[in-house]
């Protein structure tokens, strides 16, 4: 049996009609179209999945749609200023490299974004655990991490 949960998605109300024991993760990528938000391991070991949840990062795997209901969620999709702007910690990934294969990067991303709102001058250990519960097969985290510095300083700098 369905239920109508009725959550924001990126800035947008959406009523989505799930089954109560559908993960928030599948709810978005299969009831909502949003596959930006990837699934690895299911089971809330790789951070592939993460998105943010009333301002906090969370495991879409491990959330239930229904839990999710009246919450404002935010996906990788939402992440840009604009159609031609790409979000900072987005450009600096592009120019650093720190996207291979690209599986983990959406999850890296939210989980860096909710990192510098929260703190906007990490030091490189704060950076590190910080995206401990993320995943990167391919790059060696090293080129994250810089792309995440990168984008901290931008960000952090006043309007030319
Ligand atoms: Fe959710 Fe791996 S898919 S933590
Ligand atoms: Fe491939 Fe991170 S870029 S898993």
């Amino acid at each position: 049996m369905k239920t109508l949960v009725t959550l924001t998605v990126n800035g947008e109300e959406r009523s989505l009609a799930v089954e109560g024991y559908r993960s928030l993760l599948d709810t978005l990528r299969e009831e909502a179209g949003l596959t930006g938000t990837k699934k690895g391991c299911d089971v809330g070991d790789c951070g592939a999945c993460t998105v943010i949840v009333d301002g906090e990062p969370v495991n879409a795997c491990l959330m239930l749609a229904v839990e999710a209901a009246g919450r404002d969620v935010r996906t990788v999709e939402g992440m840009q200023a604009g159609p031609d702007a790409l979000h900072p910690l987005q450009e600096a990934f592009m120019e650093h490299g720190a996207s291979q294969c690209g599986f983990c990067t959406p999850g890296i991303l939210l989980m860096a974004q909710s990192l510098l709102e929260r703190n906007p001058d990490p030091s490189d250990e704060e950076i590190r655990f910080g995206l401990s519960g993320n995943i990167c097969r391919c790059t060696g985290y090293t080129k994250i991490f810089d792309a995440i510095r990168t984008a901290a300083r931008r960000m952090a700098a006043p309007p030319a």
